[in-house]
């Protein structure tokens, strides 16, 4: 028997093969509630409008109910000959209610049923993202207070660069976790227009409104484009960009747990929670979610260029193509959903070493900028003098072994005999985080400040939200 949704001019069943590359049904069926929200909508406006009648649309209604909790309640019989969660659905009508079912389908095709179902699907993925992120922001801000005076060594080129404090490098991420949930809520609102009603390409003859299924589906307007609203896609490329961006801040702090959690570094340990064991070395203690954080990036990378590569030959309109825009992005967004997540637990208990970060922040003569500083301002010294005078005093230290705020005063005078006891007191890593106090400087009291200033902020969304 030919397909019973489309079949009318077939004689013949599609080929085994055929079959297997057309069907997406193991992929959308994860669309079914937005699928019936949908249809519910539309029998709902078709009534209001005349086009059918009343007793069809309460049929349609109680159908639609009936196979929702069929669904929720795992028994229903997902057929793969009918290709997608839009012919299971409208099939599976026809056999509860009969032939009301077959009016559903009026003044609307699957084009623009699937465009609508897969935004409101990612706008429901764009609201749960929010949420996650700001609990992870939530964590951050939290453990950024209990750490604002932590002192542990900043980083360019993975060299010991100057002092700064734990709770400050945790607020980093905090501002790049705000420009993500930002391109999100970006995202949402260009999301947020209804293409149903665009029919399969040119729109429909029936007197449909389509402000009205627009706002019963929560979408601020309708699409004004019909050839548009069943070929746009940019909605999963904007999704997938935010989240490419996301997933690599996640990734970029996954890879610094890993590095700091190594002993050979130690300045982190992750609670048990969050690391695993080796089944050969019994000493090992492996970042194994931080590692899996990193990776998942490169889901989330592909399936932006999986599908903007789908996207970039695509004439207009609807093209079957696009049907493979789901799998890649679903997928993604699960990864990324779960990076957070993982993140946030991570945050939420890992233990800084504060006494390894506190002599690893010294480390490396750290605060050869500061003497510089005092240089300029103590002896008005044009700071490239000073930059040069200092490295001499830096080189004369690491000839005798000590750090730079244990170096005897007479050997710094020997080079700059204006140096006094005032400049050693400056080149503790204590004092020198203290001096960072310029506007986003990493000074305990600015870190404390703008970690709560993030708390009420966040407090705030939460009881707006
Ligand atoms: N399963 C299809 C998809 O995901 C639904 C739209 C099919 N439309 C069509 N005219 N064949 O894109």
């Amino acid at each position: 028997m030919s397909n019973k949704m489309w079949g009318g001019r077939f004689t013949e069943r599609p080929d085994a093969i055929m079959e297997e590359i057309n069907v997406s049904i193991d992929v959308d069926r994860q669309l079914y509630a937005q699928d019936i929200a949908a249809s519910k909508a539309h029998a709902a406006m078709l009534a209001d409008q005349g086009i059918i009648s009343a007793k069809d649309e309460k049929n349609i209604k109680a159908g639609l109910d009936t196979i929702s909790s069929e669904i929720a309640n795992g028994s229903f019989d997902f057929k793969r000959a009918l290709e997608d969660i839009h012919m299971n659905v409208e099939s599976r009508l026809g056999e509860l209610i009969g032939p009301a079912a077959g009016r559903l389908h009026t003044a609307r095709s699957r084009n623009d049923q699937v465009a609508t179902d897969f935004r409101l699907y990612v706008r429901d993925y764009l609201d749960a993202t929010d949420a996650a992120l700001t609990a992870f922001q939530r964590a951050l801000v939290e453990r950024a207070i209990e750490h604002a005076g932590t002192v542990m060594p900043g980083f360019t080129h993975l060299q010991t660069a100057q002092p700064v404090t734990f709770g400050h490098h945790l607020l980093a991420y905090v501002e790049m976790t705000a420009r993500d949930r930002g391109r999100f809520a970006d995202a949402r609102k260009r999301l947020n227009e209804s293409p149903l009603g665009a029919a399969a390409l040119a729109g429909t003859s029936f007197p449909i409104d389509r402000d009205a299924t627009a706002k019963a589906l929560g979408f601020g307007r309708p699409m004004a484009n019909s050839l548009d609203a069943v070929s746009d896609r940019d909605f999963v490329l904007e999704t997938l960009s935010a989240a490419a961006i996301a997933s690599v801040h996640l990734s970029r702090f996954a890879e610094e747990i890993v590095i700091w959690t190594s002993p050979m570094v130690g300045l982190l340990r992750l609670s048990d929670k969050f690391t695993t064991g080796s089944s050969i070395m019994p000493q090992k203690r492996n970042p194994d979610a931080a590692e899996l954080v990193r990776a998942k990036t490169g889901r989330v990378i592909g399936a932006l260029t999986a599908l903007l590569i789908v996207m970039k030959g695509l004439p207009l309109a609807y093209q079957k193509d696009m049907q493979e825009d789901k799998q890649g992005a679903i997928e993604a967004f699960g990864a990324l959903s779960l990076a957070i997540r993982a993140m946030t637990g991570m945050v939420m208990d890992m233990v800084p070493d504060e006494s390894r970060m506190k002599a690893a922040a010294g480390e490396g003569y750290a605060t050869a900028t500061d003497l510089a500083d005092w240089l300029v301002q103590a002896l008005k010294m044009p700071f490239r003098d000073a930059h040069h005078i200092t490295g001499r005093i830096v080189a004369a230290a690491a000839k005798a072994g000590v750090p730079l705020h244990q170096m005897p005063l007479k050997d710094m005078q020997a080079i700059e005999p204006r140096i006094t006891a005032a400049a050693l007191a400056m080149l503790s890593v204590e004092a020198s985080v203290k001096s960072r106090s310029s506007y986003g400087g990493t000074a305990p009291k600015n870190v404390l400040a703008q970690a709560k200033a993030w708390l009420k902020r966040l407090e705030k969304e939460r009881k707006l939200g």
